[in-house]
């Protein structure tokens, strides 16, 4: 038996008063879209259909998974007209898995046991429901029981009686249904209802019709089965995602200060120990290692951190790999091809970039390092820059091991320093330094005595 799914995306999302599709709009970082493709891959899908309409062509653009089978419902008639649409392209045996492009927070854990409630060897048809228990059902399709407790309907709210109304088990909408039997049913399907739909819901009724069993798997969590209509569920989405997400981290062995207090929009790694205080955001993927201690206000992506750096307040990582036992910041950023050594320390208000810097070297306050090989034991002082850019150029700027730069030295590349060398404070340096020299390339002072200021004229 294979598992084909469909993804349905067409509707519109109107009350997100968006120019993007509704769809495409993210939760930590990522597209609702893509988090039900991701789950779809998770509950390993043979064949994944999306059913697109509204903005069909961004959506299309943004989701470049070339495995991906679109199917085009160019005026939105319903649910059950909606997977009739990805129907043809599904093969005759195989079990199809209805699911959301604005549901996005799924588990494949409880996929997985709605798929297991359809035996998967077995010939017979099936239709397995996710269904949720809710305080509140206003707005959703009531599961309607016999006196057996067995499924007979969906009814829609619009549809609804007022007993059926007082139902507080709800159609999530996502089910797994035979598809020898959608194929059946579907064409059936009629618009007479209170919304003039083709309700995907009213095959429940032709499957008890025909005799073909009913199976219910129960959601624990109703913002597992959560869509998004508005921005406000948007948001309700993301905070709920971000708190799972601090109490994985949790369990891994990370102490956060505040577990309503991190975003992470992406995979953030963490090993024993790690400290997180508050309001840092991670993106992409961000591995910190044993011990790592995280200050307020940080935004690190797409970074590695080895054991034992301490990165402190305000920091911003991007791109970068951070050696053991590496102090950083308060207020360091560090930029793509940033490469530290173990026990390096950038200090405030220092830029990197494409930099390369030794172990135990010290960059400590208000830098620019750009395009630069830095040995081990390096200190660059305050206020050094590399002037790495000619404007249309970029030059690299190499300082060996043991070299001490003075305060605000100007480091004019391309330019090499050799090692243990001394650059003296106040520095341009635009020629070579030979090993164990010492530069100093700045006007010589003089002192002129009895010098007097100008006076302002005193006035009456
Ligand atoms: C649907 C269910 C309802 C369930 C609820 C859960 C039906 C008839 N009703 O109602 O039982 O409680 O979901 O949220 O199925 N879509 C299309 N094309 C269409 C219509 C819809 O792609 O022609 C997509 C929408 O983009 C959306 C999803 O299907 O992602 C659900 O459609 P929506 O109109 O929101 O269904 P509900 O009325 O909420
Ligand atoms: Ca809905």
């Amino acid at each position: 038996m294979t598992l084909e799914v469909v993804i349905l995306a067409a509707g519109q999302g109107s009350r997100m008063r968006s120019s993007l599709p509704k769809v495409l709009h993210p939760v930590a970082g990522k597209s609702m879209l893509s988090h039900v493709i991701d789950l779809a891959t998770a509950v390993a899908s043979d064949k994944t259909h999306v059913v697109i309409g509204h903005g069909a062509d961004q959506v299309k653009q943004c989701i470049t998974d070339p495995a991906i089978h679109w199917a085009l419902q160019s005026e939105q008639k319903g649910t059950g007209h909606a997977v009739a649409q990805a129907l043809p392209a599904v093969s005759d045996d195989a079990q199809v898995l209805i699911l959301y492009g604005d549901v996005p927070l799924t588990t494949a854990e409880t996929i997985a046991k709605l798929i297991a409630k359809s035996p998967q060897k077995s010939a017979t048809e099936q239709v397995s429901l996710l269904t949720v228990e809710l305080a509140d059902p206003t707005g959703y399709g009531r599961i309607v029981r016999n006196s057996a407790n067995e499924v007979t309907a969906i009814v829609e709210q619009k549809d609804a009686s007022e007993d059926q109304l007082k139902i507080s088990e709800v159609n999530t909408g996502i089910m797994c249904v035979s598809a020898s039997a959608l194929k059946r049913w579907l064409p059936k399907l009629s618009a007479n209802n209170a919304q003039g739909e083709y309700y995907l819901t009213d095959i429940i009724a032709m499957a008890v019709s025909d005799g073909v069993a009913i199976n219910v798997c129960q959601a624990r969590e109703p913002m597992e089965v959560q869509g998004a209509n508005n921005r406000i569920q948007l948001e309700e989405l993301e905070r709920y995602y971000q708190r799972r997400y601090a109490n994985q981290l949790m369990l891994a062995g990370a102490s956060l200060a505040d577990a309503s207090r991190i975003d992470v929009r992406g995979q953030l790694n963490t090993g024993n120990d790690v400290y997180i205080d508050v309001n840092c955001v991670f993106e992409g993927e961000v591995t910190l290692g044993d011990g790592v201690r995280i200050g307020p206000n940080c935004h690190i992506s797409n970074s590695t951190i080895a054991c034992n750096v301490e990165i402190k307040a305000n920091s911003v990582l991007e791109g970068a790999v951070v050696g053991e036992a590496c102090s950083i910041g308060p207020f360091a950023r560090l930029r793509p091809g940033t490469v530290l050594a173990a026990e390096v320390k950038i200090g405030n208000f220092v830029e990197t970039k494409k930099a390369n810097i030794g172990i135990a070297s010290k960059v400590s306050h208000l830098s620019y390092i750009g395009d630069a090989e830095i040995g081990c034991d390096v200190n660059v002082g305050a206020g050094t820059i590399t002037c790495n850019y000619d404007g249309v150029n970029k030059f690299k700027t190499t300082l060996a091991d043991g070299v001490f730069v003075g305060s605000n030295t100007a480091l004019v590349a391309p330019v090499t320093v050799g090692k243990a060398a001394t650059i003296g404070a106040g520095s341009v340096i635009t020629g070579n330094i030979a090993e164990g020299e010492l530069a100093v390339a700045r006007g010589k002072q003089r002192n002129i005595s009895g010098w007097q200021r100008p006076k302002k004229l005193a006035r009456d």
